[in-house]
């Protein structure tokens, strides 16, 4: 066991990750009673990785603290007392600072036991989490409905896929290529949505005149307006991201307030963050590590290798500029 591990802390606030962090070394320590010491093999990258390094989630000025919020490694040692883990145990953290560390030493509670320690098992502890909590206890999602999810292809987009799929519903996913639409017509997809050749907004009036069920909305901008228009009565706009405005500053709307499209379709617009559900975390993760376990999910991956911390500003990058399908992982 080497003394010492590296991890990326952020050291000044800014939606630029690479400007913002930088790499530390720090020294490995016991785990204490209640603690377990984990090596990291993957580290998930998210979309809110810059609004985490840009001081979006908290900016309380204390400096510096741990990046990422997603990892799967493997226990190495555990604390006096501890007996859900032992050596050699498969765990994922959806917590945050935990995805570009190559160990963590924290209490037992941060971890969820894992089948094996694989990519598979790091997109369930944020993106199926945030998909599942998100369809099934925000959205109150149920079968048979018309359910649109944009960005489908992405870290969370594949996993809204299939969970909407597997209740029993039709669903349509906009994406940006036909790459990204053949993967998403190969997880059941029933209308793939390019929306660099088809207009979102024609086709819904088309295709869905009677209008959505059920939004799941990572994009914002132009998307969001267009998810707004085409909503059912009595339909549900779920508020998960607006990736398209996390590096600039927000867009100025001048308009009609969102009341005037709401109202007379008894609609309704529901934000959410996992992490107001924490009650619900566990079960949710207990159900998506079964259904990865029996086959029945299949968590998209991207293939573009990113290896060793070094990597990880690069992968924050790449997810940034569109180009990912699946989760993006970065190695230890
Ligand atoms: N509410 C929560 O608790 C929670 C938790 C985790 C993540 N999220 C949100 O979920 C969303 C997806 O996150 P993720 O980490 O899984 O990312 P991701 O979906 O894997 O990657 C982003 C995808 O967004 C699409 N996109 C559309 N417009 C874009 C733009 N202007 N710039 C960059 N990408 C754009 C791209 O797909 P196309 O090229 O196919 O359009 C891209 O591949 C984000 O909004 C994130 O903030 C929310």
């Amino acid at each position: 066991m080497p003394d010492t591990y590296r991890k990326i802390v952020a050291h000044k606030y800014s939606k630029n990750f690479r400007e913002a962090s930088e790499i530390v070394s720090t020294e490995i320590v016991e785990p204490g009673p209640s603690q377990i010491l984990v090596r990291n093999s993957f580290g998930g990258v998210n979309a809110s990785d810059v609004n985490i390094s840009g001081g979006v989630y908290f900016s309380d000025g204390n400096f510096p603290f741990d990046l990422g919020c997603e990892s799967v490694g493997e226990v190495v040692a555990v604390g006096s007392g501890v007996t859900e883990f032992k050596a050699g145990d498969a765990v994922a953290s959806p917590q945050m600072g935990s995805a570009y560390s190559e160990m963590l030493c924290r209490n037992v509670e941060q971890f969820i036991k894992v089948p094996h320690c694989s990519p598979e098992y790091l997109s369930v502890s944020v993106a199926g989490l945030t998909a599942s909590i998100g369809l099934h206890e925000a959205g109150n999602m149920g079968s048979g409905e018309t359910v649109l999810i944009t960005a489908a292809a992405g870290g969370v987009g594949n996993w809204c896929v299939q969970l909407a799929k597997l209740a029993g519903n039709h669903v349509i996913g906009t994406c940006s290529t036909q790459e990204k639409a053949k993967e998403l017509k190969s997880l059941g997809c029933d209308r793939v949505i390019v929306y660099s050749e088809e207009d979102l907004g024609e086709v819904l009036a088309t295709e869905y005149p009677e209008g959505i069920n059920l939004v799941f909305e990572q994009v914002g901008g132009q998307t969001f307006d267009t998810c707004v228009d085409h909503i059912a009565q009595r339909g549900r706009i779920l508020i998960c991201g607006f990736i398209s405005e996390y590096m600039g500053d927000p867009q100025e709307v001048t308009g009609p307030r969102i009341y005037h499209k709401l109202l007379w379709k008894s609609a309704q617009l529901q934000a959410f963050l996992y992490k107001d559900w924490p009650d619900k975390i566990t079960s949710h993760l207990e159900a998506l590590i079964e259904q990865v376990a029996g086959g029945h999910i299949n968590p998209l991956l991207d293939p573009k290798e990113f290896l060793g911390l070094e990597s990880a500003a690069d992968a924050v990058e790449y997810l940034h500029s569109g180009k990912n399908t699946g989760k993006v992982v970065v190695r230890y």
